[in-house]
């Protein structure tokens, strides 16, 4: 855990940020010393985070709207300029996994509503983020992927398509931005436990009934963590550092990267 204050005085943006990644991201970048705006869905969950800032005596504000409207992300985005000043900081990372089962019965409208989700809505923040960041002179953004978005497992269409997506919109955003002082970068979280996420993958693999998982959820773990060189799945607390670098100078000569928090699957 870092005790500097490397982003004192900057606006950051979170989105997903009642979410395990998001929230610990959050606070760990107001730890640091930035003013934060808390963006998520889920209006009650975004409102119980506000006292864990409070505690940090860090400045925070929330925004419930949905990432998959671009009225409302454009409103929200309007909101937080005029509320903070600017904005320097983009953790860009609202995500939902989608269904588990193969390509033919995979349901359209959840494909559908995953890559709404996962890569819409990260593309209309993105834009919305870096339009107002082009306007300051410069800024950082780090996208949420996933090892998903660069391996393809089984099971996962939705989810595995939007998040190699992300990594798309990162490397497009990146080199388009380049000349406006913005970096663009993504983190691709591999296996995060313990659990909501890990728990519903393993249940979801093993209900899926295919040959690259037992049908027996504690298998399914086994396998899973069996494939990791570490051996281990990884801690949500292992993210934040790596946002927080990607977002500070300290990574001032990288853009359209995207790092794998992964226990070294490649
Ligand atoms: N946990 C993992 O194992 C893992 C691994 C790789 C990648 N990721 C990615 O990390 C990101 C965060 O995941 P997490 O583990 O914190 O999950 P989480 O479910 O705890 O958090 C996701 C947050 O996104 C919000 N959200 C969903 N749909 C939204 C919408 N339409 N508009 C606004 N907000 C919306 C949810 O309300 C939730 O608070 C996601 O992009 C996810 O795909 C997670």
């Amino acid at each position: 855990m870092s005790d500097s204050k490397r982003f004192s005085g900057k606006v950051a943006v979170v989105t997903g940020a009642a979410g395990n990644i998001g929230l610990a991201t959050a606070l760990r970048l107001a730890r640091e010393g930035a003013r934060i705006a808390l963006m998520d869905v889920d209006e009650g969950k975004l409102a119980a985070t506000l006292p864990k800032f409070e505690a940090l005596d860090a400045e925070a504000r929330t925004y419930p709207f949905d990432v998959t409207d671009p009225g409302a992300v454009s409103r929200a985005i309007g909101e937080v300029v005029q509320a903070f000043g600017g904005i320097d900081l983009l953790f860009n990372n609202a995500g939902y996994q989608g269904a588990f089962t193969p390509i033919q019965d995979y349901p359209e409208d959840d494909f559908e509503r995953v890559l709404k989700i996962n890569l819409c809505g990260a593309f209309y923040v993105l834009k919305a983020c870096a339009r107002q960041m082009m306007t300051q002179g410069g800024g950082a953004i780090v996208n949420t992927a996933s090892m998903a978005g660069i391996g393809g497992p089984p099971n996962m269409l939705g989810y595995a398509s939007s998040k190699f997506g992300i990594v798309g919109l990162t490397q497009t955003a990146s080199k388009d931005l380049a000349p406006h002082k913005i970096r663009v970068n993504a983190i691709s979280p591999g296996l995060m436990g313990p659990g909501f996420m890990w728990d519903r993958q393993v249940e979801l693999q093993a209900k899926a009934g295919s040959q690259y998982f037992s049908s027996d959820p504690k298998e399914v773990a086994q396998q899973m963590i069996g494939s990791v060189p570490m051996r281990r799945y990884g801690d949500i607390e292992e993210i934040p550092g790596v946002v927080s670098f990607l977002l500070s100078d300290d990574a001032s000569y990288l853009t359209g990267v995207n790092i794998p928090i992964s226990g070294g699957i490649l």
